[in-house]
């Protein structure tokens, strides 16, 4: 079934969702990787970063096509449960949404290189578009440096390092939660068809 149903999630939904969260998965490899086994200014770091950069790309790309599918689609019945967790999975899934959009739009803006889309194409970084120019300099009257260092600081600090971290693991948490110790099907609607 491509649109999800009634008991479970569809396979576009299912393989978006899969995707997104490897790529996740890849952006922190390649971040860490450039930062803890790699030297300053040799191929391996500029490559890490253009990795980084690429697949965060990647997930702005396909969180957009994920919205819009998410909007055209019913969701699958939730499992029977208390009120307040409803509400939990309601405020962690659009939160989670929320990180998806920021995190590729703060990584773009605030990073002053162009990002070589893995190896093939160049995106031209923001900070050379007409958009820069008539926002940042002409609207907020500031430089790229002055414009990318708080953002800099949501990106990697804020979200990157607590905030993105503490939804996704909680949001694994809960996933676990209710395999291991409720027995439903919330898993199963995102694995099995
Ligand atoms: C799914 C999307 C993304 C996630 C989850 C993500 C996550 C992160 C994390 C965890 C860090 C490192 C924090 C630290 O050093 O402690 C980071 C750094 C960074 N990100 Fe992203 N990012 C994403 C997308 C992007 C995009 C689209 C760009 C630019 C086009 C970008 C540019 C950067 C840059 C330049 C750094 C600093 C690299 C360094 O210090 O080594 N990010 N990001
Ligand atoms: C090992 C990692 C993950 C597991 C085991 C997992 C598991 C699940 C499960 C079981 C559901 C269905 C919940 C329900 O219908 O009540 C779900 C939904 C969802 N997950 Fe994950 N997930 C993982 C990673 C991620 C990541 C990294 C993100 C985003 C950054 C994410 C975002 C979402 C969202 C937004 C939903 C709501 C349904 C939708 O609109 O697609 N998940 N996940």
């Amino acid at each position: 079934m491509l649109h999800n149903t009634q008991t479970s999630y569809g396979a576009i939904a299912k393989w978006l969702h899969w995707s997104i969260a490897l790529l996740f998965l890849c952006s922190y490899c390649t971040v860490y990787f450039r930062d803890w086994f790699t030297e300053k200014d040799t191929p391996e770091n500029w490559l890490a970063l253009q990795l980084h950069l690429s697949v965060g790309i990647t997930v702005a790309v396909l969180v957009v096509l994920r919205i819009l599918w998410r909007m055209s689609n019913r969701l699958p019945d939730p499992e029977p449960g208390p009120r307040w967790a409803h509400l939990a999975a309601h405020i962690g899934h659009y939160s989670l949404y929320v990180v998806m959009i920021l995190m590729p739009l703060t990584g773009y803006i605030g990073t002053g290189v162009n990002t070589e889309f893995f190896m093939l194409f160049d995106i031209p970084k923001f900070e050379s578009t007409a958009l820069f120019n008539s926002l940042v300099v002409e609207g907020l009257g500031m430089s790229f440096e002055e414009f990318e260092k708080p953002i800099d600081t949501f990106h990697k600090e804020i979200m990157g390092e607590y905030v993105l971290l503490f939804l996704i693991f909680g949001h694994i948490g809960a996933a676990l939660y209710h395999h291991l110790v409720l027995k439903d099907h919330t898993l199963k609607k995102m694995t099995t068809s």
